[in-house]
């Protein structure tokens, strides 16, 4: 059973990333494995709404200039996913949104199987105000996919502004250590 996790942040050990973190030693413990992948910073585009994958029907984005392709591929394996994103503007980052546009539409461009019935979970960082709609914007994309969404003693969010903010943060962590502890038994019931 596999898990992988993306980090939307630009920093590689920001709050989004610690707060990941949190999430996958929890999912450690019940012996699940797990994967951090760094996309914040990245190059990646957004969707040319070409339709090509409408076409193709390959399990793929027809574009082929970014590393978008390797990262629908590790969602396609895996049994849960994890999109973590900083709060920006009160909405995803940019290259969340692109992850989002480009693997929602492969998914539903061959039929929906590439993602449904995976385990997903969104983690946020925020510094004061718009944590609730990144949450959304993660969930209104695993809730279409036909995903199963864990939950958690609050809507899994930090508030923090500088990295490792979050370690002070302890409803934050709880959160998170929560939301990790019902990943994994989601995940045994659904995928084992
Ligand atoms: C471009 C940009 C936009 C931001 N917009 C918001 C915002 O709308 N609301 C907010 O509370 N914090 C905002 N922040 C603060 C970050 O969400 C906060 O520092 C968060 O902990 C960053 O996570 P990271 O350490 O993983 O990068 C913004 C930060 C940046 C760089």
């Amino acid at each position: 059973m596999k898990v992988v996790a993306f980090n939307g942040s630009p920093r590689a050990n920001g709050n989004t990333a610690q707060s990941i973190q949190l999430v996958l030693a929890e999912l450690k413990k019940e012996g699940i494995e797990t994967e951090l992948i760094q996309l914040g910073g990245r190059k990646v585009f957004g969707c040319l709404a070409c339709g090509k994958c409408w076409e193709n029907k390959d399990n793929r984005c027809a574009r082929q200039d970014d590393e978008m392709n390797t990262f629908i591929r590790k969602m396609q394996e895996a049994d849960g996913i994890i999109i973590g994103s900083p709060t920006y503007f009160s909405n995803v980052s940019t290259e969340v949104k692109a992850l989002i546009d480009r693997c929602g539409f492969v998914s539903k461009a061959n039929g929906g199987e590439m993602l449904r019935g995976k385990v997903g979970a969104a983690v946020v960082s925020v510094r004061r105000a718009g944590s609730n709609f990144v949450y959304s914007a993660i969930n209104f994309f695993f809730g279409v996919a036909e995903m199963v969404i864990p939950g958690s003693s609050y809507w899994n969010m930090t508030l923090a502004l500088e990295p490792g903010d979050v370690q002070k943060d302890e409803e934050g962590i709880q959160t998170f250590q929560t939301l990790g502890k019902n990943m994994a038994k989601l995940l045994k019931q659904t995928r084992a």
